[in-house]
């Protein structure tokens, strides 16, 4: 087997809550009177933190905020996005990510979540996937968001491997940098096929099964 662990980011990749994201920003970004906030600011803020995301959308006005004022508007976009989030059930899980991670699990190979995200387990649990990883890496045990490695080198941590023997799944240009810098192959999915770090890119997710079995 060339990879005994696959480690997948979750936002764009297990299921498309990278758009309620994108929505969420889009509502904040509204309430401060900046009216064109666009899928291309929304571009950058892939992989990157809370804070960090809330940073590309304040770049489009002159208002200045305090430390504190930051803080509340990050959480403002955070109840938006959870709003978004609670509509979600296991439909919002596609057959073909579904058939694809049970076929790696079949072969034997590890699976683990690697997301800067503080909600990955909430949307685990809304989509049904929340007990079929073999470990979940996320915004909660990391310090440091991608493009740093550190979530991805957790995840092979937590699943007793080292990175060379598992394959980094990304739709974010900060995750292939930071699966790259960890030492990790990476498959890369959307908007991440742009990178010129990546090993593989993917057309559809069940790509990968041509890869990895
Ligand atoms: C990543 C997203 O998965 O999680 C980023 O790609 C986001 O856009 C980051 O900023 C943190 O997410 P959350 O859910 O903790 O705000
Ligand atoms: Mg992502």
């Amino acid at each position: 087997m060339k990879y005994e662990g696959i480690i997948f980011d979750l936002d764009g990749v297990i299921c498309s809550t990278d758009e309620y994201h994108y929505l969420a920003w889009k509502m904040l970004a509204e309430k401060l009177g900046i009216n064109d906030f666009t899928k291309k600011d929304n571009e950058r803020q892939r992989g990157v933190s809370r804070m960090e995301s809330l940073e590309v959308v304040l770049e489009k006005t002159d208002r200045k905020f305090t430390a504190e004022e930051k803080l509340a508007l990050a959480t403002e976009k955070n109840e938006y996005y959870k709003k978004l989030l609670s509509q979600m059930s296991e439909k919002d899980l596609s057959d073909e990510v579904k058939d694809t991670l049970n076929a790696i699990k079949a072969a034997g190979i590890k699976i683990a979540i690697g997301s800067s995200s503080k909600n990955a387990k909430f949307i685990l649990t809304r989509i049904g996937l929340i007990n079929s990883f073999d470990a979940i890496s996320d915004g909660e045990n990391i310090t440091r968001t991608k493009p740093d490695p550190q979530v991805f080198t957790m995840a092979a941590e937590f699943l007793g491997l080292e990175p060379g023997r598992c394959l980094v799944v990304e739709d974010a240009e900060a995750g292939i940098k930071a699966g790259h810098d960890g030492g990790f192959d990476t498959a890369a999915i959307g908007s991440a096929t742009k990178s010129a770090l990546a090993t593989y890119r993917l057309k559809t997710f069940s790509d990968l099964k041509a890869i990895v079995l």
